[in-house]
C-alpha cells in the first residue's frame, strides 16, 4: 500500500490551493475533483502521447466519481505552444460547453500545462484549471504558481496570463514512463531550488539524486520540497514584482539558448536551465561574487547526473555570442533595455542583479564559446 500523499498549500487566500504529491494520485483524481467542484462539467486537455499513458486511468477515476469528461488533445512538443493551438484548445472547450463554473484538467508536461492554462485563462474570461503534471519538470515548476502561456516566434512564453490552478495533482508514479533524458531535464529545476535558496537541500540532492531517479520516498521528498519552496515564494510575490524572479535562476541564458536552437529536441528546457545555471555560477565567480570552487562544484554535480553545462554541449550549436545577447534582449527579464540576471553569492544564496553590464556579459559569452 502506498504512503499517504504529501500536501503542500499555496497560500493565496481565497485563491489558495493544494499541491498533492504522491504515488497513484491520478487514480484518486476523480474523488478529489468531485469534492472540489461537485457537478462540474470537465474537459481534459492533454497531448496524444501522455494521454496514451495516463488518459485511461484518469478517465476511469473520473467516471468512478460520476464525472464524464470531454477530451481536447494536441500534438506533443513545444511547437504546440502556439497561437494556432491556443485557438484550437479554446474552441475545443467552447464546443464541449465548458462554462465558467466548470473545470479544465491539464494532463501533461509543461507544454500542455502552459497551453491549457492559457486557454482556460482566456476562454469565457477564465475557467478554473486542475493541473495534473506528468513530467518531473512540470511537477516541480510549471504546474505551480499560475504562469501560463504560449511562445511567440520572437521568444518563449511572450504571450500569456497569470491564472492560478485550483488544485495540482503530482503523481510521482507517472514519472516511471518518462525517458531518462526528460527525468534529467526535470531534475535541473530541482537543483535550481537548492542553488537559489537552500544549501542544505542542495547537499541532500548531491547525496540522494540517484534515489530521485529510481522513485519512491526520495522522489516524493524532492518534488514536495521543490513545490514547498516555490509555493512560499509565489505566496509572497505572485506576479513577480520582486522575489519570484529568483525562480528564474539560469533562465535568461536558457530561454535564449532554446530560442536559438528552435525550441527543438536539440535542447530540452531543463537542459537549457542546467547550462544557464552553470553559466550564472561561472559569471558570478568571474565577477568576484562567488568562489570559483563553488561554480566548479555545481558543474561537477550537473555533469555527474548527465546534464549539459556548456554552450558547446548543444548539438548543432546556437550561433555566436552576439546572437545569444540579441536573444536575451527579447526575454521578459529585460526592463527598459537593461539586462536582469539572477546571480549568486554561493550555494543557496541567489539574488536579483538588475542593470548587468552588457559589454562584460558579451566578453564572458565570447570566452565561454572559445572554451576560455
Ligand atoms: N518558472 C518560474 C516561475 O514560475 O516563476
Amino acid at each position: 500500500m502506498s504512503a499517504a500523499p504529501s500536501v503542500v498549500r499555496v497560500d493565496l487566500g481565497k485563491r489558495g490551493y493544494d499541491i498533492v504529491v504522491g504515488g497513484g494520485v491520478i487514480a484518486e483524481a476523480g474523488a478529489r475533483i468531485a469534492h472540489l467542484r461537485p457537478g462540474a462539467n470537465v474537459a481534459i486537455v492533454s497531448d496524444t502521447t501522455v494521454f496514451s499513458h495516463h488518459g485511461a486511468a484518469l478517465r476511469s477515476s473520473l467516471s468512478k466519481a460520476g464525472i464524464t469528461a470531454h477530451e481536447v488533445l494536441v500534438a506533443p512538443g513545444e511547437a504546440s505552444k502556439s497561437w494556432r493551438m491556443l485557438e484550437q484548445v479554446s474552441e475545443g472547450l467552447i464546443s464541449a460547453r465548458i462554462e465558467r463554473r466548470d473545470l479544465v484538467i491539464a494532463l501533461g508536461g509543461g507544454v500542455v500545462g502552459d497551453l491549457a492554462g492559457c486557454a482556460a485563462a482566456l476562454t469565457r474570461r477564465g475557467i478554473d484549471v486542475v493541473q495534473i503534471p506528468t513530467s518531473l519538470l512540470a511537477q516541480v515548476d510549471s504546474s505551480v504558481g499560475g504562469k501560463t502561456g504560449i511562445n511567440s516566434p520572437a521568444g518563449k512564453n511572450l504571450i500569456g496570463a497569470f491564472h492560478q490552478p485550483c488544485l495540482v495533482l503530482a503523481d510521482s508514479d507517472a514519472l516511471d514512463t518518462l525517458s531518462a533524458r526528460h527525468m534529467r531535464a526535470g531534475y535541473a529545476e530541482i537543483v535550481k531550488y537548492g542553488l537559489l535558496g537552500d544549501g542544505v537541500f542542495y547537499d541532500w540532492l548531491e547525496a540522494h539524486w540517484q534515489g530521485i531517479f529510481a522513485g519512491g520516498d526520495e522522489r516524493i521528498h524532492a518534488i514536495s520540497k521543490s513545490c514547498a519552496m516555490k509555493a512560499a515564494i509565489v505566496a509572497r510575490d505572485e506576479t513577480e514584482q520582486g522575489e519570484r524572479a529568483l525562480l528564474n535562476l539560469g533562465h535568461t541564458f536558457a530561454h535564449a539558448l532554446e530560442a536559438l536552437s528552435g525550441y527543438s529536441d536539440r535542447l530540452l528546457h531543463g537542459e537549457a536551465v542546467a547550462i544557464g545555471v552553470a553559466l550564472a555560477f561561472r559569471y558570478s565567480a568571474r565577477s568576484g561574487l562567488a568562489a570559483a570552487v563553488v561554480a566548479q562544484r555545481v558543474e561537477r554535480h550537473l555533469r555527474a547526473v548527465g546534464l549539459p553545462t556548456r554552450i558547446s554541449d548543444i548539438a548543432g550549436g546556437v550561433g555566436a555570442s552576439a546572437d545569444i545577447m540579441a536573444a536575451m534582449a527579447q526575454d521578459k527579464k529585460v526592463s527598459r533595455g537593461k539586462l536582469t540576471f539572477i546571480l549568486v553569492k554561493g550555494i543557496g544564496s541567489a539574488f536579483i542583479a538588475r542593470d548587468v553590464d552588457g559589454a562584460g556579459m558579451m566578453r564572458f559569452l565570447d570566452d565561454e564559446m572559445c572554451g576560455r
